[in-house]
């Protein structure tokens, strides 16, 4: 039975809805950088903006000029939580001026106002796959420890300004994208000719692992700040979950999977939660002779820094295997081999709903702090009929599966305070860049070639999960 406060509602990333790129004074920010592509030729980065290119982001699926008919209709579907992203470049610009851009930030006051009018609770991402373009040119992002300071004066200044409007906050969105060569760009800033080829991404362990602890610092002085600002604030991590299975028994089998799990799954919400770096981490810096470079006072700062919950997303799960040649499936940031009791979506994730009951009971087991599933859907291509009707039972069927096993993991005791789907309206991929692989219960009229008036539309899935939210999930 889930609580009467339980926080149902959707998330966004600013990157992924906005549009408006240069609205507002807005500055550059790395996804306006990215062209469009599909699940085989996925996105290119470019340095400059090449006006022959499509660069999906300029105009997304425009929040920035929807905004109140959007919050409007979550309002209708019963919303209590919207998590959305700031974009750092709003705010700053190049991310290195001295003041904050005041149209930057009256665009979020009001997006939160309208939230607010409606009793809905806006739940804010600090930083999503997204910096100012300036800060990846100029200092390779997070790798430079300047950077630290930047993101920490951006935090302050949304930390000050909303106060008294945003409670719940989470610093990095699926943070751990950075223990993997493609997070690179994303999560760290650092960019290299050949950092989004796909087949033979650029990589440097050792810049990668440095990178990433300037980001944990990032991190943990955000945190203390936001306590200062606002001691009721709650301030989360985002971990990008992809549960892993070992394919067989074999002890080596079981051996890869944890060491995976370890690597992927577990080190930076480990650092997050705990304030420190985990005992199995160090082994993997020596076999890989990454050395981090700390200064005298970030051991203590990691450990005064520590997040409040612990939030993720779930889309799927993969197994694990020492065996060569076994057939593979994709996923959502991490592959792995194909698991021959769980159908995939038409993107290859494999569908694993009892994978979730699973994710949420091991990580309570792990932090014992209150978790929250801040992104959890499908993307599928969908038909609006002659009516503007689209009958997506796919999608019902696939949250509908995954509240069913959420809700077992509540009554196995986990102390689980919220469900946010991804994503109530129409977005563009983040891996692809595409329109044409949709998440939302709302439909936007836009295509990947830039069709479209930007109409929203209700799908099935819409009415459907008001009645769920309704119900404070009771009738699926
Ligand atoms: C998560 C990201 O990895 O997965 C989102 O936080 C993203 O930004 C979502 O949109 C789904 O991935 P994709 O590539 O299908 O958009």
């Amino acid at each position: 039975m889930l609580n009467k406060d339980f926080l149902w509602g959707g998330s966004t990333a600013a990157n992924q809805i906005e549009g408006g790129y240069d609205e507002g004074n807005k500055g550059d920010c790395i996804s306006d950088h990215l062209t469009g592509g599909t699940l085989e030729t996925r996105r290119c980065f470019t340095k400059r903006i090449d006006p022959q290119k499509n660069y999906p982001s300029h105009e997304a699926v425009d929040f920035y000029h929807h905004y109140k008919e959007d919050i409007a209709l979550f309002a209708q579907m019963g919303f209590k939580v919207f998590r959305m992203s700031i974009a750092w470049s709003r705010i700053y610009p190049t991310g290195e001026e001295n003041e904050p851009n005041e149209e930057g930030l009256k665009f979020y006051d009001d997006v939160f106002d309208e939230c607010l009018k409606y009793g809905i609770e806006p739940l804010v991402t600090l930083h999503h796959f997204d910096m100012p373009y300036l800060l990846v040119e100029k200092y390779q992002g997070f790798l430079n420890r300047k950077v630290i300071d930047l993101f920490v004066k951006y935090a302050t200044t949304v930390f000050e300004r909303y106060k008294n409007k945003v409670k719940y906050w989470l610093t990095f969105n699926e943070i751990n994208f950075a223990c993997i060569p493609m997070g690179n760009l994303e999560v760290l800033g650092i960019y290299h000719e050949k950092t989004k080829d796909y087949t033979e991404p650029y990589d440097n362990l050792q810049d990668r692992y440095q990178a990433l602890h300037h980001v944990f610092l990032a991190s943990a002085k955000a945190v203390r700040v936001g306590h200062k600002i606002n001691k009721n604030f709650k301030i989360g991590c985002m971990i990008a979950h992809v549960t892993l299975y070992p394919y067989s028994c074999h002890p080596q089998d079981m051996l890869l999977a944890q060491k995976t799990d370890h690597l992927f799954n577990d080190f930076c919400g480990d650092v997050q939660v705990r304030g420190y770096y985990p005992y199995y981490i160090k082994e993997y810096f020596k076999e890989n002779k990454i050395h981090i470079i700390k200064e005298e006072n970030d051991d203590v700062l990691l450990k005064k820094g520590c997040v409040d919950f612990y939030s993720f997303s779930y889309y799927m799960s993969n197994c694990i295997s020492c065996q060569e040649g076994l057939e593979t499936s994709m996923g959502n940031l991490l592959g792995g081999v194909t698991n021959p009791y769980l159908k995939s979506s038409e993107w290859g994730w494999q569908i694993d709903p009892e994978g979730l009951r699973y994710t949420l009971n091991k990580l309570y087991d792990r932090y014992q702090i209150p978790l929250m599933i801040v992104e959890n859907g499908i993307g599928a291509v969908d038909v609006k009929d002659a009516n503007n009707l689209i009958h997506d039972t796919y999608r019902v069927e696939y949250i509908k599966k995954h509240i069913e096993q959420m809700k077992r993991a509540v009554d196995d005791g986990v102390d689980l305070k919220g469900y946010m789907m991804w994503s109530p309206i129409d977005i563009i991929s983040s891996s692809t860049g595409e329109m044409k692989k949709r998440y939302g219960l709302i439909y936007i009229d836009r295509d990947d070639y830039g069709n479209g008036d930007f109409s929203r539309y209700p799908k099935d899935s819409f009415y459907w999960y008001k009645k769920v939210i309704d119900t404070n999930g009771e009738i699926l």
